[in-house]
């Protein structure tokens, strides 16, 4: 695995690169950073992996606008300095980071092979969503960054996984201290302000893979069951025993169901 700084727009982004092959980018989530995808990017063969910290998040630096349209354009600068401009790629997104991967799909289609959402939805927020972000901005304000984060991370594992993943949990705790209250409520406001996206997965054409946890209670369940007859070409799979953090909660599973999605996919587009 190779770690690296490069500019973008004058900022600087912090890559993690490994592997090598077809290239796969991994965005992650709100209050993650790209190490939450580290069984996947030091564990799978095959595949070239780039993993960006999102600006605000690990070592990359804060930028003005954090809507899921610049990030798409952000990860666009990325792929384009890092593999060239015409080489198709997969994108997969956990949560946040599925947000984007479709603000990616609808502005930049014709470089993608199939994309991937883990833990996320297509749907914009619904107003209920909304007043429990403003809430959230609220308890960032009045308690800080890291308070609000360590409330926030043990709820994202399932009451089944906890008890098998504490050290996992301890690790994502451990990285709440490195998040500014002003990152984390720009990209509240910014997720509140994301459209409906499902005319990008019902106008994809591309092979699309979704991920759900049955303990999630960011996404619940119910509603990523509705996103999964809306791609002509789903890879879906629910995992038994996660909540919103299955690449981490059920890694192997998560891994093995990302390769088979990956190596099927790709025979599918890439011919020969
Ligand atoms: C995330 O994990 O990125 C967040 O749960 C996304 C959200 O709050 O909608």
């Amino acid at each position: 695995m190779q770690e690296k700084n490069i500019q973008v727009n004058h900022k600087n982004i912090f890559l993690r690169t490994s592997g090598t092959g077809p290239v796969v980018v991994l965005l992650h989530g709100f209050g993650e950073d790209g190490r939450v995808w580290k069984h996947q990017y030091n564990s799978i063969p095959g595949f070239r992996f780039i993993v960006p910290d999102l600006p605000g998040s690990g070592r990359s630096e804060m930028v003005d606008d954090t809507s899921m349209e610049a990030m798409a354009d952000l990860v666009k600068a990325i792929i384009d300095r890092e593999v060239g401009k015409d080489e198709k790629l997969v994108v997969i997104g956990h949560s946040m980071g599925g947000y984007i991967t479709l603000a990616f799909a609808e502005k930049y289609q014709e470089r993608l092979l199939g994309f991937g959402l883990f833990h996320s939805t297509a749907f914009a927020d619904s107003d209920e969503k909304k007043m429990t972000r403003q809430k959230g901005i609220r308890f960032i304000e009045e308690n800080g960054p890291e308070s609000f984060l360590k409330t926030m991370i043990p709820n994202l594992y399932g009451p089944m996984t906890k008890p098998e993943n504490v050290e996992k949990i301890q690790y994502h705790l451990s990285l709440a201290h490195n998040f500014s209250g002003a990152a984390l409520v720009s990209y509240y406001m910014s997720m509140m302000q994301r459209p409906d996206r499902t005319s990008v997965l019902r106008n994809a054409g591309l092979p699309v893979m979704i991920l759900m946890g049955r303990f999630d209670q960011a996404i619940p369940m119910e509603e990523s069951l509705k996103l999964a007859y809306m791609a002509d070409i789903s890879y879906i799979h629910m995992l038994d025993k996660s909540g919103h953090m299955g690449m981490v909660e059920e890694e192997s599973l998560t891994n093995d169901l990302l390769t088979n999605y990956l190596t099927r996919m790709l025979k599918t587009t890439q011919p020969g």
